[in-house]
């Protein structure tokens, strides 16, 4: 076995190579050739650090002069199988990766069983890819070695450890006594590693299996397990955390890898059926340090060798020791993942798990020309990676990504690449449906309300609550929601970031200057985008600073579950001292349900000819009588609904001078005797009805006015039905809608359409009322539709009259529905700014009495949205241009 160890003490700069004596370098083995460090602009780097790297300490550059360096501990070799984990990379019904180290190269497998003691095993070829790993320099205790180091001459002024430190109290940049001439630094050694990765393939959905891997080197690895995904619709959870971090300056004082270690040890203990663990980023601090990476994986290693790991990189996970160090292939040396775009400080990637699609971001993806969190190639992956997997069925969309869009702490406002990227992301969210966004970086417990995008014109945040909570089983519940919700369960480390907001204005502009531009109503406003979170730890540090020192002993993870239909997120809180009592409570939880959603038929044409063509085609096999009016202006159309319900008879439309070819033919494929045309002559003329074949009979019921036809075709439904009652709506083009709403009114009261001026009755229409012997008059439409003085006209006639109306066309139309179809089992929506397109709805009625609802082009009238998603509906018909009407529920 060769025992070589590089130790490359940074004089390595001058071009010494230093070997530990007795050492033999490997004949075989060419040195790992370590990839160029990633090199920000000063600029970038000094704003990243400010942002995210408060804890000052850098690697040194020159050699101590005149002191006196402390005997240091060489990295000691491991050929025994390391920071091993099961990560998701191919289908997890059939596919598992591994990852892990040793110290030497060596041909290396990876072994599967069903059984415990890994009977009848599957054997799998490991690839191994040398590395070279950075040890931070120890003393003989094994205590990290820092520096004081003199910033002007780079010199060590003298060495400290953290030997005796006390936690919460010491951090070494106390050790500084000038700020402004010193700093503390610390030293590295090179160490040559091997990286394996193998991939575990044809494996059986819904099983247990065993695991183990070794390298010809040295020993195996104890024996881990995983499960396997059962396939799309059977029920599963998983469990959530993140940001475990562990700061290697931190290891001796409050030990972050085994807080983190505890968190997901009782995570997993309280939830033994968890099927995978979900980590949202900043896996550790430094990236560069691979103390912190052995120490987290190996702390953690009874966990993670139960379960499988699916890995997010944050930030941290590139990080280097010196701020304008970038280690982008960190992430992947540890994680065995799909590599989709380039190894760019994490990578993105996705999988389907029992019918739901997890889609795993990089928000390091900032490095390019766009200096967005997310950039162009990866939020295009996105776009059709969601839309293929819905097109696959998936029932659920989860996103994971490290760098929050919505948290209660500063990061998710003020991360500058977040802010570049913002809106598009935003929208991109809500147009693709996702359902859940699990989010790192904030170390903050937050959960946000259903929210949709809107525009930074309409809101900076890029949010508006879109979906309001139904209490079940004494949960807050979303059915159906059109939004997103976005959580960040704090973090499974011991480092804490305040909820800020909560604090007020003053507070926040006191710990975060650059969150100035907030006001008062703004912060309401954010404030508002939440439903739950808060702080846990209360450190007396939060008076005066976002972060605490790295001391909570408060940590959280997240298990969701899948089951029937419904998406249940809790939230948990691990507490106490490590080395005293630690408890885990429930301290928050919601649903998302998604119920049966209706059949949604479009009935469209290319045109509004076409659109009547089409409602007749499907809902009347024949027809003895048809009516045709013009469809240049909607009045005669919309009157014609109760000769439609009186005659059982389909509604057409025409042009003026000439009769579509389509409509024609439909009146044919009727076999109809009879043609009621409504209007003049200036409706449809003659030419137009030339064409039709000679046998059919052809009657105008016509006025002068709209008024006058709409008198006329009441005059005709009056005399065959005997109804006393009639519906009085503003017979002005602006008011046309209310027209249409009344159609379920038309057919439920047997009652014809009069149209009023608005502000009166009008000549026409008083006169018929006039000669009629009625009783009963509906008004549609609010005042300002049908002014008090039509309605007292109304009453002077010894009528009794009752308003259906309220504000605006979609809530007339609502409260019509509302009052004879409250629960309705079809509903036909009408976009009412294409209106044309709909008028020939009430012809729909014949088949089935059902309510017509208005709606506009993007749907955004919430009391629209939430009469339709009445559990009882199982059909909306949607008449005309609009295309979206699936995004209503
Ligand atoms: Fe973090
Ligand atoms: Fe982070």
């Amino acid at each position: 076995m060769f025992k070589m160890l590089q130790s490359l003490l940074l004089s390595a700069a001058l071009g010494a190579q230093l070997l530990v004596p007795g050492a033999t370098p490997a004949p075989n083995l060419a040195p790992a050739k370590e990839p160029a460090v990633l090199k920000l602009d000063e600029k970038t780097a000094q704003e990243d650090a400010a942002l995210h790297r408060l804890d000052g300490i850098g690697k040194l550059k020159a050699q101590a002069a005149g002191v006196q360096k402390p005997k240091t501990r060489p990295h000691p070799k491991n050929n025994t199988p390391n920071r091993l984990i099961a990560t998701f990379n191919g289908d997890p019904e059939t596919t598992r990766g591994f990852n892990w180290f040793t110290s030497d190269l060596a041909p290396a497998k990876l072994w599967v069983s069903e059984s415990k003691d890994m009977k009848n095993a599957r054997s799998f070829e490991a690839i191994a890819q040398p590395v070279v790993s950075h040890y931070v320099e120890r003393d003989e205790k094994g205590f990290f070695l820092f520096q004081l180091v003199d910033k002007k001459t780079n010199q060590v002024l003298r060495y400290f450890t953290d030997e005796g430190k006390e936690p919460g109290v010491w951090d070494q940049s106390q050790e500084i006594e000038d700020r402004k001439t010193q700093s503390v630094s610390i030293d590295v050694e090179k160490v040559q590693e091997i990286s394996y990765k193998a991939t575990a393939r044809g494996l059986k959905p819904g099983t247990t299996y065993y695991y183990q891997v070794r390298s010809d080197k040295g020993e195996k690895s104890s024996v881990g397990r995983f499960k396997t995904a059962k396939g799309a619709g059977a029920p599963f959870s998983f469990l959530h955390y993140t940001d475990t971090q562990n700061a290697f300056w931190n290891q001796h004082l409050m030990d972050e890898a085994a807080y983190g270690a505890d968190t997901l040890a009782r995570a997993l203990k309280m939830h033994p059926d968890a099927d995978f663990v979900v980590h949202t980023g900043d896996v550790v601090e430094i990236a560069e340090v691979e103390d912190e990476w052995v120490d987290l994986f190996e702390k953690s290693k009874a966990s993670f060798q139960q379960t499988t790991l699916a890995m997010t990189a944050g930030n941290h996970d590139e990080y280097g020791i010196n701020y304008a160090d970038r280690f982008p292939h960190k992430y992947t040396d540890h994680v065995n993942v799909p590599a989709m775009g380039p190894d760019d400080g994490g990578t993105y990637y996705s999988y389907d798990y029992n019918g739901v699609h997890f889609v795993v971001l990089n928000t390091n993806d900032n490095k390019n020309n766009e200096g967005k969190a997310l950039g162009k190639a990866q939020l295009e992956w996105l776009k059709k990676d969601v839309q293929a997997a819905r097109k696959n069925g998936a029932q659920w969309v989860i996103l994971n990504y490290h760098k929050p869009l919505f948290s209660k702490s500063y990061h998710s406002l003020q991360d500058k690449d977040v802010q570049k990227v913002r809106d598009e992301f935003m929208k991109l969210i809500d147009e693709l449906d996702i359902d859940l966004a699990l989010q790192g970086h904030d170390h903050v417990l937050s959960r946000t309300k259903s929210l949709a995008y809107v525009p930074q014109s309409v809101s900076p945040f890029n949010a508006k609550v879109a979906d309001e909570y139904v209490m079940r089983g004494g949960r807050e519940t979303l059915v159906n929601p059109e939004g997103t919700t976005f959580v960040l369960p704090n973090t499974g480390g011991t480092k804490a970031y305040d909820d800020i907001y909560r604090k007020g204005l003053d507070h926040v502009k006191k710990v975060r200057p650059a969150l100035s531009w907030l006001t008062k109503d703004l912060l309401g406003e954010y404030e508002n985008l939440f439903a739950f979170g808060e702080q846990p730890q209360k450190s007396p540090r939060f008076e005066t600073s976002h972060a605490n020192l790295r001391d909570s002993k408060v940590q959280n993870f997240a298990k969701y579950t899948v089951k029937n239909g419904t998406l249940l997120t809790e939230l948990y809180q691990v507490e106490g001292d490590l080395k005293g009592e630690r408890s885990v409570r429930l301290v928050d939880s919601f649903s998302i349900v998604k119920e049966p959603k209706p059949e949604v038929l479009q009935i469209q044409g290319t045109d509004r000819y076409e659109t009547s063509v089409e409602v007749s085609k499907r809902f009347y096999p024949t027809a003895d009588t048809v009516l045709l009016a013009t469809g240049e202006v909607s009045a005669d159309s919309l009157a014609a609904a109760s000769l439609s319900a009186l005659l059982k008879a389909p509604i057409l439309l025409s042009k003026n001078d000439q009769m579509p070819t389509k409509v024609l033919a439909e009146i044919q494929r009727l076999g109809a005797k009879k043609l009621l045309v409504l209007g003049g002559e200036r409706r449809i003329a003659q030419a137009a009805l030339d064409q039709l074949p000679k046998n059919l009979v052809v009657e105008r019921i016509a006025g002068e006015t709209r008024y006058e036809t709409a008198a006329k075709i009441a005059h005709r439904v009056l005399q065959e039905n005997g109804s006393k009652t009639i519906l009085v709506v503003n017979g002005s083009g602006a008011h046309d809608a209310d027209a249409l709403s009344a159609a379920l009114l038309v057919h439920q009261e047997a009652a014809p359409i009069l149209y009023a001026q608005g502000a009166t009755l009008g000549r026409s229409t008083e006169a018929f009322l006039k000669a009629h012997a009625l009783e009963k008059a509906v008004l549609l439409g609010g005042e300002r539709a049908l002014s008090l003085k039509t309605q007292q006209q109304l009453e002077a006639l010894k009528l009794n009259t009752q308003r259906l109306g309220a504000d605006n066309r979609y809530l007339t139309a609502l409260a019509v529905a509302k009052a004879y179809a409250p629960l309705p089992k079809e509903v036909i929506v009408v976009a009412a700014d294409a209106l044309t397109d709909g008028t020939v709805a009430s012809g729909i009625l014949n088949h089935h009495p059902m309510p017509i609802i208005l709606s506009d082009k993007h749907h955004t009238i919430p009391e629209v949205n939430e009469f339709l998603k009445a559990k009882t509906l199982e059909r909306i018909y949607l008449l005309g241009g609009e295309r979206t009407i699936q995004r209503i529920r």
